[in-house]
């Protein structure tokens, strides 16, 4: 500042005046953005146990006919609350659950909007609930299925000794999604790896929770069958493999076989040797054995830091 630039007496006395202005960062709005899709899979794809497949189409069955018999024939006066209708499927991961979501609203010839928690998690104050209350209302104006994946992470028993703010932000956000669940008349589909947690209250509004286990021997040498494709040339010895390794998913078997593919022809070999396709197995089993061990020592995590610490900023 020049010396003919004087800052006058009056101003030097209210020394806030020239402080310089920071421009506050404008608040990010949130962007998530539904899409429902067209399912990806139908049940023909599907490698499951019978009573698992039986009890899928039974609650797809009762979706489907829910039009005639509550709309049409007036059930829907009579027997207002049997209208709703939310399934949970639930299993270890890679199982087949996202599949089945697919594959039930394919039979009903809508689309699905799949939700997971990681979409509707927002740092902003208010607006994880706000996200769950759109995906509900694009569900409803696009006239698709709505898939809620990871449910756990919302509807997880509830926090009673609320230690911090996380704790208050999960408990309101899972009050949100109860009370919309209560008012929603269509079809909705849960999907899960931990059931064990669930709040008694969701699990009231859940007509029907289906089991997803690993694949038992039958089921193994199927899948393996259905991911060693006919072109690819092998000397693989599918019983061998479905009868040896046990505790492998769906996901696993598909992906054993890549891996095997890749290696043969990374080595130069001329067909995939049954050796390559045990190593990649074996492989995966020991990661999966890992994984386990190490879940005694890590807790999952349900929120994010950021919305953590935006919901503490909140409260002080
Ligand atoms: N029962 C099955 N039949 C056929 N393929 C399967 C089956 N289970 C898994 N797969 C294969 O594994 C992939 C992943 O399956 P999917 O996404 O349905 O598992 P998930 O149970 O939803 O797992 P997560 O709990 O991790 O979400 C599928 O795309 C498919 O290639
Ligand atoms: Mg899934």
């Amino acid at each position: 500042m020049g010396i003919g630039n004087r800052i006058p007496e009056e101003v030097l006395s209210q020394p806030n005046r020239y402080e310089p202005k920071v421009e506050k960062p404008k608040k990010e709005q949130p962007s998530v953005n539904f899409v429902p899709e067209e399912p990806k899979y139908e049940l023909g794809d599907i490698i499951l146990p019978q009573g698992v497949r039986d009890d899928i189409l039974d609650v797809a069955d009762y979706a489907r006919n829910s039009k005639i018999v509550f709309e049409q024939w007036g059930l829907g006066k009579t027997h207002k609350y049997s209208k709703r209708m939310g399934i949970n499927l639930y299993g270890p991961p890679g199982t087949g659950k996202t599949m089945a979501a697919h594959a039930i609203a394919k039979y009903l010839g809508r689309k699905i909007l799949a939700v997971s928690y990681a979409d509707i998690e927002s740092k902003y104050v208010g607006e994880t609930p706000k996200n769950i209350r759109k995906a509900f209302e694009v569900a409803k104006e696009t006239g698709s299925i709505l898939f809620f994946d990871e449910a756990d992470a919302i509807l997880s028993r509830r926090v009673t000794n609320m230690s911090n703010a996380t704790d208050v932000s999960v408990n309101q956000t899972r009050s949100v999604l109860l009370m919309i669940l209560n008012d929603h008349e269509d079809f909705i589909i849960f999907a899960t790896n931990f059931i064990e947690n669930f709040d008694p209250a969701f699990m009231r509004r859940i007509a029907k929770h289906i089991k997803f286990s690993l694949p038992d021997e039958e089921c193994r040498r199927t899948l393996w069958k259905m991911y060693i494709p006919e072109e690819m040339p092998n000397n693989i010895d599918i019983d061998s493999l479905a009868r040896k390794y046990e505790g492998l998913s769906g996901s696993d078997i598909s992906t054993a076989v890549l891996m095997a593919a890749f290696k043969a022809v990374r080595s130069g070999a001329s067909c995939v040797d049954q050796s390559y396709v045990e190593d990649a197995t074996a492989g995966i089993l020991a990661s999966k054995e890992d994984n386990e061990a190490r879940k005694g020592v890590t807790t999952r995590r349900v929120v994010s830091e950021e919305y953590a610490k935006s919901q503490m900023q909140r409260e002080s």
